[in-house]
């Protein structure tokens, strides 16, 4: 992680955030739209991972309500009024930038930014069997009946992280 850096996501940054979205999420592809919503809506949650002047990742997160997570490649419309957690959308780190605790250093940068506003809870959807990484940050499996959860796949965990 010393070499490269989270960053605040701009407008102008969205293409790369598409591209890197569509050779990541196969199986779990967003039109683009859907990141523009998240930016416009919340900057503070999105940053892009920048090595030398390349962007290497991107991370994406929303105020929300825990026990409740946006179905997959919706739009949100707005924010709710009285948000009690802040929801990751997405964390993508570019293969040869991955394993350098990127990752981790964007959920920190998340829960001091849920600190600073009030926000006890951060909340996530593990795919593609990542549970065990969310776990080791402190994020726990919760089960909750949601039926938007099944958008994300048959393997989808929904987790919570009491800051
Ligand atoms: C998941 C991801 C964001 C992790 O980024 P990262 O910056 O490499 O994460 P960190 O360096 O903080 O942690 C790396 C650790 O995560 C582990 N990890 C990464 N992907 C994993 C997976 N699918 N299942 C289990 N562990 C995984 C690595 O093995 C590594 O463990 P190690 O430290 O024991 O070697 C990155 O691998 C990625 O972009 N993957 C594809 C998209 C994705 O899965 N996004 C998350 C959706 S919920």
């Amino acid at each position: 992680m010393s070499e490269s850096m989270w960053q605040p996501l701009l407008p102008s940054d969205l293409p790369f955030v598409d591209a890197l979205a569509d050779l990541v999420h196969i199986t779990l592809q967003e039109r683009p739209e859907v990141f523009a919503e998240r930016l416009r809506l919340f900057p503070e949650g999105c940053k892009k991972l920048v090595l030398g002047s390349k962007i290497v990742g991107y991370g994406i997160s929303h105020p929300w309500m825990t026990c409740s997570v946006p179905a997959l490649d919706s739009m949100l419309e707005s924010l709710p009024p009285s948000p009690n957690c802040i929801y990751v959308h997405d964390i993508v780190v570019s293969t040869d930038a991955r394993g350098k605790g990127a990752s981790q250093a964007y959920v920190q940068q998340i829960k001091s930014l849920a600190t600073s506003m009030g926000i006890k809870y951060l909340a996530l959807v593990s795919v593609y069997g990542t549970e065990v990484l969310w776990k080791r940050f402190g994020f726990k499996k919760f089960k909750s009946a949601m039926k938007e959860l099944e958008t994300y796949g048959p393997f989808a965990k929904y987790m919570i992280l009491h800051i």
